[in-house]
């Protein structure tokens, strides 16, 4: 590729193609199967327009959670990974804070591209590599990058999640910041009680898994309660610094409203108390969707990197 990102990266991306996004190549998995068949999920910034979406509802609070998480990073100097970044709901974020180097990854083309597009159109695509890959196929060296964001796609590694936060934990520099949503057992489990009935919950309970979708052939990917992902943090050489909940009752409500138990008509009477309802639960709330965690590399008491990583699967629940 012959832009400077080979040279700020240190790695060799290929020529683009058409709409400048490089590829490196992917291995086919459930969760790139699971992506393929349920492809508008992962259009979140688009979906974010779109009246009464959760996304609508849930992005404002992810917002502002990103500006606690990164209040002092100096985003203008950043090296910044996206992983899974979709049609680029942060990223977008992350360029109107000043960020200008921005490595977007995700295995699902047309999400890339569509970002692609809005990049143009706002004039900001020198700013931004879309690298289409998966995981497994990240070139990236270690201490690569200052701030890693990895909001709802890190879990779709499933058994490969501890190894896989491990390998985003080298990737980052001994200062930096690693930004993972990862969904809450519990919120899932009353979820799934309250449409889908006891059995579906105490499946999700028992094997710590649970399925985005209604299809009873769709893949379970992970889900655990905050000591559980705590575990799995300090395993991987990582710390925590700070947490946030993203409420459940934003995903309730869609669910309400797609059912017809909620009716359109009422969310825009009540649209202020609704809003005025997730400001609360952002604050005070304890029935979350996902968490979203703000970790660093965890230090000896020396102050040095711990020099190499323990992965201890061993407790879960299987
Ligand atoms: C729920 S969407 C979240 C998108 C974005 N982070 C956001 O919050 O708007 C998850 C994204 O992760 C991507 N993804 C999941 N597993 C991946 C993998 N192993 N490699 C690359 N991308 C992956 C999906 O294609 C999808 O775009």
């Amino acid at each position: 590729m012959d832009n400077v990102w080979c040279e700020r990266l240190g790695v060799e991306l290929g020529k683009p193609d058409a709409l400048g996004i490089c590829h490196i190549g992917f291995s086919s998995s459930e969760a790139y199967d699971f992506h393929q068949r349920y492809t508008k999920g992962a259009h979140l910034r688009r979906l974010e327009t779109v009246p009464f979406h959760q996304s609508q509802w849930e992005s404002p609070y992810y917002r502002k959670t990103l500006d606690r998480f990164l209040e002092n990073a100096d985003l203008a100097q950043a090296m910044i990974l996206d992983f899974g970044c979709g049609d680029g709901r942060f990223a977008d974020y992350l360029l109107q804070r000043g960020a200008h180097q921005i490595v977007c990854v995700d295995f699902d083309y047309a999400t890339l591209a569509a970002f692609g597009e809005h990049l143009t159109e706002t004039g900001d695509r020198d700013k931004v590599l879309l690298l289409h890959t998966d995981f497994d196929h990240l070139p990236f060296a270690a201490d690569t990058f200052d701030v890693i964001l990895a909001i709802g796609s890190l879990y779709y590694l499933d058994r490969q999640y501890e190894t896989g936060i491990a390998r985003l934990r080298d990737m980052l520099g001994q200062d930096g910041v690693l930004i993972t949503s990862d969904p809450s057992i519990e919120g899932f489990m009353l979820r799934a009680l309250v449409f889908n009935g006891l059995n579906e919950s105490l499946d999700i309970f028992r094997s710590r898994r649970f399925r985005e979708v209604t299809d009873a052939s769709a893949p379970g990917f992970r889900a655990f309660d905050d000591g559980e992902w705590r575990d799995i943090f300090r395993a991987a050489g990582l710390t925590v610094l700070d947490r946030q909940g993203i409420s459940l009752f934003h995903n309730l409500l869609r669910v309400l409203f797609l059912k017809g138990i909620v009716p359109e008509e009422q969310l825009r009477e009540r649209q202020d108390d609704i809003e005025s309802m997730f400001d609360y639960l952002h604050d005070h709330g304890s029935l979350f969707k996902h968490v979203v965690w703000k970790l660093g590399k965890k230090r000896n008491s020396d102050g040095a990197a711990p020099s190499q990583h323990v992965v201890d699967d061993a407790f879960f629940i299987l």
